[in-house]
């Protein structure tokens, strides 16, 4: 059975935290990217966290070493490349589709599971595939696996078009794939996300031409070869978040140390708005907050709108808001697994389709709930922390994707957070 928290609440957050690389949403992009030059790429700040080991599996069955020290992985990338990344390990982590790009541009083949949809609803890679053929590669879907070959990739224009949204895993596809192919690729309505910035400057520093990562339009000069690197991944914006939504929800006072605020813009205006004080420097936020929160409507969008995946830290924050909130869901078909497990605390909040109505209560009580991805638990952490009494979070495996010690750096700003072996009885 998965690990558990056990959480006592009611106190003030306060002191200082330091966060990590931004090891799910980035590093494991790079890693996928050093596939594509032989040799030994270092990555640095890398958090360690259970999807960066399950994405040292995926490399190693593609025949890579992967060497760990504490915040670094070497990869030692061969000549000749594995080309499967099986079912086992992609349905854990759709992350691992990441190498379906670069298995393509050096290997010329590539057969990866095909990820099933998750608790966010279904969350296809048609965009992926739809891109990657229009780049010349030949791609069939079988028994459960993308089977892809080409002879070298050609570059082309490709609109990266869901609904109305560009798709971030599918802009980082094309130009894992574009940056070795045949001329120049044009990526049109890309992800503009600070993730996809990082891995065009990784990219970059490889030896590839690219410009415009971070506007909607990306041009990519494909070259013959890349070289291997050494590189820092960019520090974790969701983590930082979380450090900064937890204190404006328990009150206290807390600096959060090793982050880009201009990440965050959005987020630091709510957490203002909230009623929350805010001091910002360079590379560290400082937030003071006394009394209950303000309400605020919040609604996702891609960056630099407010990130779907602090959605529910938010929600916890404004469940205890003096008011009502509507808090609105764009990017996702089913990201309110969360309001349940809030309700069993005492949060008043209606989900009505694709937004919620928070209505503000005086305070949440301990009681048993359980995660069902990463942000959820961390929304359900926060809620233990403000609580009274104890709270238990059990499967908080899915905390761990993204978090590194997460209990470490809350107990050290003077929380009890405690992880037990298997969820225990209250
Ligand atoms: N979509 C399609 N077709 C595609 C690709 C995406 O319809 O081919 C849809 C999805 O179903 C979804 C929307 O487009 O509704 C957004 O998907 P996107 O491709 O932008 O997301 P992603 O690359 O799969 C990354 C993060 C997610 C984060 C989203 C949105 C990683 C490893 N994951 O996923 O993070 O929610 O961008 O910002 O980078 C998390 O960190 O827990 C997490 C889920």
């Amino acid at each position: 059975m998965s690990e558990a928290y056990v959480i006592t609440g009611g106190q003030p957050l306060r002191g200082e935290v330091h966060v990590s690389g931004a090891t799910k949403n980035s590093a494991l992009k790079l890693l996928a990217g050093a596939l594509l030059a032989p040799g030994t790429t270092t990555v640095h700040r890398i958090a360690d966290i259970k999807d960066m080991r399950w994405f040292g599996e995926v490399l190693e069955r593609l025949g890579v070493r992967v060497d760990w020290e504490p915040g670094v992985v070497r990869v030692t990338v061969p000549e000749m490349l594995g080309y499967e990344a099986p079912y086992d390990l992609v349905s854990k982590m759709r992350a691992s589709t990441a190498v379906l790009g670069p298995l393509l541009a050096r290997m010329g083949r590539a057969k990866v599971a095909l990820p099933g949809g998750d608790f966010l609803g279904p969350r296809p890679i048609d965009l992926h595939l739809r891109g990657l053929e229009q780049m010349g590669a030949d791609i069939k879907v079988v028994h459960g696996f993308v089977e892809a070959s080409c002879d070298r990739l050609k570059g082309t224009r490709i609109t990266v078009m869901s609904n109305e949204y560009p798709s971030v895993g599918a802009t980082e596809t094309l130009m894992l794939a574009a940056v070795l192919a045949d001329g120049r690729t044009v990526i049109d309505n890309a992800a503009r996300e600070p993730e996809i910035v990082d891995l065009a400057t990784f990219l970059q520093k490889m030896g590839a031409k690219i410009d415009g990562a971070g506007t909607h339009t990306i041009e990519i000069e494909g070259v013959d070869e890349l070289r291997p690197v050494e590189y820092d991944v960019m520090p974790d914006r969701l983590e930082a978040a979380t450090y900064l939504f937890a204190t404006a929800t328990t009150g206290g006072e807390v600096t959060v140390r090793d982050m880009r605020p201009r990440h965050l813009d959005i987020v630091l205006e709510t957490l203002e708005q909230a009623g929350r004080t805010l001091e910002i420097g360079d590379d560290w936020v400082r937030i003071t907050a006394e009394g209950r929160p303000m309400a605020v409507d919040i609604s996702t969008l891609p960056y630099p709108g407010f990130a779907t995946d602090l959605l529910p830290m938010a929600t916890t924050m404004l469940a205890l808001a003096d008011g009502t909130s509507i808090v609105t869901e764009n990017i996702y078909d089913s990201r309110y697994f969360h309001v349940d497990e809030l309700a069993r605390m005492g949060a008043n909040v209606r989900v009505e389709r694709h937004y919620c109505v928070v209505r503000g209560v005086h305070e949440l009580t301990g009681a048993e709930v359980r995660a069902s991805d990463v942000s959820a638990g961390a929304a359900l952490v926060i809620a233990g922390l403000v609580a009274r009494g104890r709270t238990q979070v059990a499967d908080i495996i899915h905390i761990d994707r993204r978090y590194e010690n997460l209990e470490g750096k809350l107990s050290s700003l003077g929380a009890d957070v405690q992880r037990v072996g298997a969820p225990v009885p209250a």
